[in-house]
């Protein structure tokens, strides 16, 4: 701790991401990113918008990328909101609809930004135990005073939640804003942005870097009604007018433009996930039921630290949570057939 820092810095305690290992060649399920390239076209686009015109500022109000996500969502451009990664878009939701003193509420097992979020902002926040399946306790979620947030499918668990379940969070908080942070909700859950006409206080968060294997250019949305975005907006516009960089601002628009190929690589990663999940539970392993891109094991036979440091020291990297609540799993996200057949030839290598 330095004596120059202020109480804001004092009072942190960071987000750590996953490994990004220095090795070329380590197989990475660890930090659900998409095993498959970004769309062509939209490397194509991106590197002949590295031009003359990377002098001057990006759009500032992202007008473009914000109409073709409305058309896409089925809703009106003042209902979009875009931000550097769904991570940021998270953090400027905190500042703009929790308070200081009101307590939000999230699942005790889940996303582990939130709390980092609730601590810079000094908001209070109530962990709500997930049931004995692992499932979020809906009616657990209900009566929060300062406002709710889980994602659906929730993390690192993979389950996910029905929209009349999200329905009832909803009805069961009708004085805060309630965020559904759908990360993964491509890979086979249902989006809640069909319920944002009808609840002035839902805000659905969505991301590129999973579902069209943008992590590393950072694009993440919202949608809610136009008075949420408009405080968003207040947010972003007091802090960096111009967070969107004009390369990802074309990324994000040609990917999004090339259903073809989202289709073909997001079915492929569901395909995978189905055999992996099949051939893990085959070796005695317990596989939760995942919508994600990853799924959450309880290996048998072998402890998941062991499971974790054995794999990494064969160049397969999962995820591990050093945490009593999930110390008996680890994540692993969803790659290649081909480094998946790896993974399992590697886990029964271990177990003999
Ligand atoms: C549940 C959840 N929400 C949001 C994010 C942030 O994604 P991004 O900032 O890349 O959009 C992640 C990333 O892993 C996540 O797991």
């Amino acid at each position: 701790m330095s004596k120059f820092w202020s109480r804001t810095v004092k009072k942190t305690s960071p987000y750590v991401p996953g490994e990004q290992p220095a090795q070329p060649d380590v197989i990475k399920l660890n930090t659900n990113e998409n095993p498959y390239s970004p769309s062509q076209q939209a490397l194509t686009a991106m590197k002949e918008s590295v031009d003359h015109d990377l002098r001057k500022y990006p759009s500032p109000t992202v007008d473009s990328l914000k109409t073709l996500i409305a058309n896409r969502e089925g809703v009106d451009g003042n209902q979009v909101f875009v931000g550097n990664g769904s991570d940021e878009v998270l953090a400027f939701s905190f500042q703009a609809f929790f308070d200081p003193n009101e307590a939000i509420k999230f699942p005790e097992i889940t996303y582990s930004f939130y709390p980092v979020y609730a601590k810079l902002y000094d908001i209070p926040y109530q962990q709500v135990p997930l049931l004995e399946d692992f499932s979020i306790d809906v009616e657990g979620m209900k009566q929060a005073i300062g406002g709710v947030i889980f994602p659906n499918p929730n993390a690192p668990t993979g389950l996910a939640m029905n929209l009349s379940q999200v329905e009832e969070i909803l009805k069961g908080n009708p004085n805060c804003v309630v965020i559904i942070d759908e990360a993964y909700v491509e890979f086979g859950a249902d989006s809640a942005v069909a319920l944002v006409e009808k609840y002035p206080n839902l805000l659905v968060t969505k991301t590129l870097s999973k579902s069209h294997a943008l992590a590393g250019i950072r694009v993440g949305y919202a949608i809610g009604q136009s008075h949420l975005i408009e405080g968003l907006e207040r947010i972003k516009n007091s802090f960096n007018s111009y967070t969107i960089n004009r390369v990802s601002l074309v990324g994000a628009e040609v990917a999004l433009k090339d259903e073809a190929y989202y289709e073909q690589t997001l079915n492929q990663v569901i395909k995978t996930r189905k055999w992996v999940s099949e051939a893990l539970a085959d070796i005695g392993f317990d596989v939760l039921n995942s919508k994600a891109n990853f799924i959450l094991v309880e290996p048998k036979g072998i402890s998941a630290k062991q499971l974790y440091e054995a794999l990494k020291e064969a160049g397969i990297f999962i995820r591990f949570f050093n945490r009593p609540e999930l110390d008996r799993f680890v994540r692993i996200s969803i790659g290649t057939d081909e480094e998946m057949e790896q993974l399992i030839e590697q886990v029964k290598k271990l177990l003999n």
